[in-house]
């Protein structure tokens, strides 16, 4: 049996595999953002894993982005949630939460009504489903220099929720062309301040929000994802190169547990010119944990491990059709297909109706003794 399924230290904490379910948006919180019983069992389905990172949770009204995902803003989040990581706590695994702003991949009736915020006046590049129905990403207003801090103790102030919700640690998301990404990019980042121009400053942000994440919660419990292919939103940089070795590198010196870096995705490589093989790319410049993520399978896995190019590796859709996906995995299983048609929506069809492999007949007959 491979590397995939040997305990490893993560910060403080012991993880039993190096096998990582992915964080995943499911669309399935309640309007305001609030998680409840079938979210938690989901999660406990899926507590096989060395570690889960949560689906995004905005840390402001403002940096909403998606109807029914969830929040980290006030108590009645934290109380949600704590039902989901107590579940999974009691199956023995560990949760961390993601957080997110998704700055100017929003629109006003999802923003708290207001038009969303961005580094720069720049429109993503799409399209978002309004109650007009489909419609152009806005204009986004540019911040003021003066309001970034806020921002930076919105995340501070999700990242004490996180903590009272119980989850174990908590991962800050940097990538996908979200708030955080906008600021690194100079598509989306025309900023004149310092947090432009050179990509030291276009990373300011990022290392802002993480020193406030550390106060709370210190430096190896954060994990960051990168997206250094990611072209969704009309992402775009004009040296991805020099910039996330600008970042890697900063975060290395911050001291978090693990930079979450992700490989191109079908749809990064149909826009043809994008960085590849991005953890191993990285990773001489990050002494912590790499995990590598984006169309993996277990092989695949197994290589990066043994090529020391990462330390552990995400699994995001297998984990939507294969609950226990570890224990295929260990078992040279077949695994399930996901339906993507379920991916968001409503409900236990396609997320919590996945069966788990049936029990060995003789371990079944030893149950049932
Ligand atoms: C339904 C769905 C929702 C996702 N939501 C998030 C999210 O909330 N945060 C995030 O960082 N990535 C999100 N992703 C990206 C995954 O974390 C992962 O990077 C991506 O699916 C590639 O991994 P895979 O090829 O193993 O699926 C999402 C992916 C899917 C399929």
């Amino acid at each position: 049996m491979g590397r995939l399924f040997s305990p490893i230290a993560l910060g403080p904490l012991e993880i039993g595999n190096r096998i990582v379910m992915a964080p995943m948006s499911r669309t399935r919180a309640d309007e305001n953002g609030v998680m409840g019983s079938l979210n938690a069992q989901y999660y406990a389905q899926r507590s096989g894993a060395g570690l889960i990172v949560s689906e995004a949770s905005w840390i402001s009204p403002s940096g909403r982005g998606l109807a029914n995902s969830p929040g980290l803003t006030d108590e009645n989040h934290v109380a949600g949630w704590k039902w989901v990581t107590d579940s999974v706590h009691e199956k023995g695994g560990k949760i961390f939460a993601q957080l997110w702003h998704c700055g100017r991949a929003s629109s006003p009736h999802l923003a708290a009504g207001e038009a969303p915020v961005a580094p720069s006046a720049i429109a993503a590049y799409g399209r978002i489903l309004t109650p007009e129905g489909f419609r152009n990403f806005p204009v986004p207003r540019a911040l003021d220099t003066d309001e970034i801090r806020g921002i930076v103790a919105e995340f501070a102030h999700a990242s004490k929720n996180a903590k009272d919700a119980g989850f174990d640690g908590v991962e800050i998301h940097a990538g996908g062309g979200f708030l955080i990404d906008q600021f690194l990019q100079t598509g989306s980042n025309v900023r004149r301040d310092k947090y432009g121009g050179l990509s030291a400053n276009r990373c300011r942000f990022l290392f802002e929000v993480v020193e406030s994440v550390a106060k709370v919660w210190g430096e190896d419990r954060i994990g960051v994802k990168l997206t250094p292919s990611n072209r969704d939103f009309g992402m775009i940089d004009a040296d991805p190169q020099i910039l996330f070795t600008t970042a890697v590198k900063g975060l290395d010196e911050l001291g978090i547990a693990y930079v979450h870096m992700v490989e191109p995705l079908e749809s990064d490589l149909k826009e043809g010119d994008v960085l590849k093989d991005n953890a191993q790319r990285f990773r001489p410049y990050f002494r912590g944990r790499m995990m590598a993520g984006g169309r993996f399978d277990a092989a695949k896995a197994e290589m990066i491990l043994e090529k020391e190019g990462a330390d552990l590796v995400s699994f995001g859709r297998l984990f939507i059709s294969n609950p226990d996906l570890p224990e295929r995995m260990r078992l040279d299983k077949p695994l399930a297909k996901p339906d993507p048609e379920t991916f968001h929506g409503e409900g236990e069809k396609g997320y919590t109706d996945y069966p788990a492999l049936e029990p060995h007949p003789y371990l079944r007959l030893v149950e049932e003794e």
